[in-house]
């Protein structure tokens, strides 16, 4: 059965059936789970951090032959690959990039020459500001409450959406806290035209991180998270041995000892839910269950809708 498809201005710059755009996630969002949100009418996004150019060329060939729906690729700009990463993008047919951790103006000539789409992170208005005065077509707006690295000005999703949505001309996409309809619909009403998921999306069938960290995910609460690190690189992580340990250090020392902690440990078989750090956001406190990529977009999808409906006749009769 066809799906509807929403109409608005961030379905027409990524070609996806609804706003819902999934959080690059460091060696989790590569192109098996790209193709599933994509599959799933959301807009899949492989993060190109830590790939090499052949193994970022190698998840875009398994994305491609999962979905012939659009995918877009992560590029922290800030990274020494990250021209190369731009490159192999536009060599496989990508029509549009996701830059993030730094200014996309460096590479907005590269960008646009090869005619593609961008959207870029931010966090607060005035990086907002500078993004768009570069060209990027829409911002990801990226509450405090987020999982993994969070924005200095440590703003939330609530406070930073409409400031944005009434700055710019360019449109929003809302991200941090949002796991079902009822954020999603709240991101709306607050002026964003499209959500984007991260956390919520960890504890899904498909994704691939081991399987204590989807447990410790569906079991915490909304304080379950800490934010650690430097100022320069404030992350919010799961409270666990390796965090308590943390908590004491100074930030560039916070830092280093995360760092040691290695990617390994939230990706393959070699941590523990004590061992590992594991980048997750406070909306972990709505997720108890672990479910397939398509219901939880149908879902959110399904579930706005009928919430409209609801406010709709909460709200009647309210005029004199
Ligand atoms: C496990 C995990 C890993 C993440 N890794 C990255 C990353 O490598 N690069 C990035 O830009 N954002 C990363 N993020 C942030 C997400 O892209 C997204 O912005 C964020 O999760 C949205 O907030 P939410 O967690 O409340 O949904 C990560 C988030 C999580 C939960």
């Amino acid at each position: 059965m066809m799906r509807e498809t929403w109409k608005n201005r961030i379905t027409a710059l990524l070609g996806c059936e609804f706003p819902i755009v999934s959080g690059p996630m460091r060696l989790i969002t590569l192109g098996r789970m790209a193709a599933s949100v994509s599959n799933a009418g959301g807009f899949g996004v492989i993060a190109a951090s830590g790939l090499t150019r052949a193994e970022l060329e190698k998840e875009l060939r398994t994305a491609r032959t999962l979905t012939g729906k659009p995918v877009g690729v992560n590029i922290p700009v800030y990274r020494p690959n990250a021209a190369e990463a731009l490159e192999v993008a536009i060599d496989m047919g990508v029509k549009t990039v996701y830059t993030s951790a730094g200014s996309p103006a460096k590479m907005m000539d590269r960008i646009k020459a090869a005619g593609l789409t961008v959207i870029h992170k931010v966090s607060g208005l005035d990086m907002a500001r500078k993004a768009a005065s570069t060209g990027v077509d829409a911002v990801v707006a990226m509450g405090f409450e987020a999982g993994g690295h969070v924005g200095r000005d440590a703003v939330t999703t609530f406070c930073l959406i409409p400031v944005l949505a009434r700055a710019l001309g360019i449109p929003v996409i809302a991200s941090g806290g949002i796991g079902d309809a009822r954020g999603m619909l709240a991101a709306l009403v607050l002026g964003a035209e499209g959500v984007e998921i991260g956390t919520r999306l960890v504890a899904t069938r498909e994704c691939p991180v081991p399987q204590f960290f989807k447990d410790s995910l569906c079991s915490a609460t909304g304080s379950s998270t800490v934010v650690l690190g430097s100022q320069a690189m404030p992350i919010r992580v799961l409270k666990n041995a390796v965090t308590a340990r943390v908590a004491g250090m100074d930030g560039a020392e916070a830092d280093r000892a995360m760092a040691a902690q290695g990617d390994a440990h939230y990706v393959g078989d070699h941590g523990n839910k004590d061992t590992a750090v594991m980048p997750c956001g406070q909306v972990a406190g709505l997720v108890d269950a672990i479910v397939p990529v398509e219901d939880l977009l149908a879902g959110m999808v399904d579930g706005v809708r009928s919430l409209v409906d609801t406010m709709a006749a909460m709200t009647s009769g309210v005029r004199p």
